[in-house]
């Protein structure tokens, strides 16, 4: 997600800094390089060696330290960031922020840096609740800054309420944001997930391996780019993703309600999930006990969601995945075709690093403009590749080419 991009983390000084090392990790995970700053209260909490052990760079301090300034230095520092995270964000930090003060290193790269800046606020209830650390943060919403809404729960200073310094993969959610484009703005996308659950009785039930990894990771890359995100998600072990509206479904029957209620309002439906194709024919209303000898089980078709649920319309765009062994390709032009898609993300499931329950993917992107065989990369990167082949389709024509086909049919 952050493959080739360097963040600057600020780290100020709250309790919650002794968190920093785990924020620098969790970004460097999704590939950035990380350079933190830390303010002379976070060295209280958080030594400078155990960040620049964690970051693998030297660690910035002082504003007026001669060394580092030669070597690190506050303007290469605010120059070379394509975004800034200040996490935790005190109370004092933020009101600094507000006012444009530059009297140490962190408030003048803040003042220093064109790049976007997330503010993680982390501190006692009634500070986060104070009027002025409000006023503070609805300042900075207004110069574009994005504020990251703490946690709630039980606070280091004995106090319930929110002022947690949120999970680092949630930091890491919202600095992907800032540097995502915004290419999906104002789309509506619909994303389905997951498996589908069968009942046969109260306690057994027919699934499949499908782990909602693919079809979450979509989700995830659309809202960060800028989309209004809904996801319809079978049973499955993800929680829902922040900022998202997730409806939770068991069976195929429920995920054709809820997409048939909301592909309505959606501008693009991706259906990423690996909806059960059959259902018992009867639901048994008491645990059916063990017989002797074989049993029979009578199964009916599920209704198919992405092909008779999703409310067609011009310029609604449909995505399906095709999960195969055999003959990838051509099966997925002949589902492209019958379903109706306008892409569809076909895969052979059984091939190394594919498919269900893994963190990574190879699959091949196939349209009616003929098909693109990506590598194995992460479901993060499928998901954008995905997405970068929906924006594509999504840029409409301008109106000097829509003018000059007009001209062109005309003769
Ligand atoms: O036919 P097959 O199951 O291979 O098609 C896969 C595509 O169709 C996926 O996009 C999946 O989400 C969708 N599908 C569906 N409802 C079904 C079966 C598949 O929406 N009952």
């Amino acid at each position: 997600m952050l493959e080739g991009k360097t963040v600057v983390l600020g780290v100020s000084g709250g309790i919650a800094a002794y968190k920093a090392p785990e924020i620098v990790r969790a970004l460097r995970r999704e590939g950035a390089r990380v350079r933190v700053v830390l303010t002379r209260a976070a060295r209280e909490f958080v030594t400078p060696l155990a960040l620049q052990t964690v970051s693998g760079e030297p660690v910035a301090t002082d504003l007026f330290d001669l060394t580092q300034e030669s070597e690190i230095g506050h303007i290469d520092l605010a120059d070379t960031a394509d975004v800034v995270l200040i996490a935790p964000a005190t109370a004092n930090a933020i009101a600094k922020a507000a006012v444009g003060m530059a009297d140490d290193l962190l408030t003048t790269v803040l003042l220093a840096t064109r790049a976007p800046v997330v503010v993680a606020p982390a501190m006692n209830v009634h500070m986060y609740e104070n009027a002025l650390v409000r006023e503070n943060l609805a300042r900075l919403v207004k110069h574009g800054w994005t504020v990251v809404e703490p946690d709630e729960g039980a606070l280091a200073c004995g106090y319930e309420g929110p002022g947690r310094l949120p999970d680092a993969d949630v930091l890491v959610e919202a600095v992907g944001s800032a540097v995502a484009p915004d290419d999906l703005e104002g789309e509506a996308v619909l994303v389905t997930a997951g498996p589908t659950r069968e009942s046969l009785d109260p306690v057994r039930f027919l699934s499949n391996r499908s782990s909602g990894k693919m079809g979450f990771a979509v989700a995830r890359a659309a809202a960060r780019r800028g989309a209004r995100v809904v996801l319809v998600a079978g049973p499955c072990g993800l929680p829902d993703p922040r900022g998202i509206e997730t409806v939770r479904v068991e069976t195929a029957e429920e995920m054709a309600v809820a997409v048939r209620r909301r592909s309505r309002s959606a501008t693009v439906v991706v259906a990423a999930a690996a909806v059960a194709d059959y259902r018992p024919a009867k639901r048994e209303t008491q645990k059916s006990a063990k017989k002797k000898g074989a049993m029979r089980l009578a199964l009916e078709p599920t209704p198919d969601v992405v092909a008779s649920a999703v409310v067609r319309k011009p310029g609604r765009l449909v995505v399906g995945f095709a999960a195969e062994t055999t003959d990838v390709e051509e099966r997925a032009k002949a589902k492209l075709e019958r379903k109706a898609l306008d892409l569809i993300v076909a895969n052979d499931v059984s091939a190394e690093g594919a498919g269900f329950d893994v963190d990574t993917n190879v699959v091949t992107l196939v349209s009616r403009a003929g098909s693109e065989a990506l590598p194995l990369l992460s479901k993060d990167r499928v998901a954008d590749a995905i997405l970068d082949r929906i924006a594509a389709l999504r840029v409409r024509p301008s109106k000097k080419r829509v003018a000059r086909t007009k001209k062109r049919r005309a003769r």
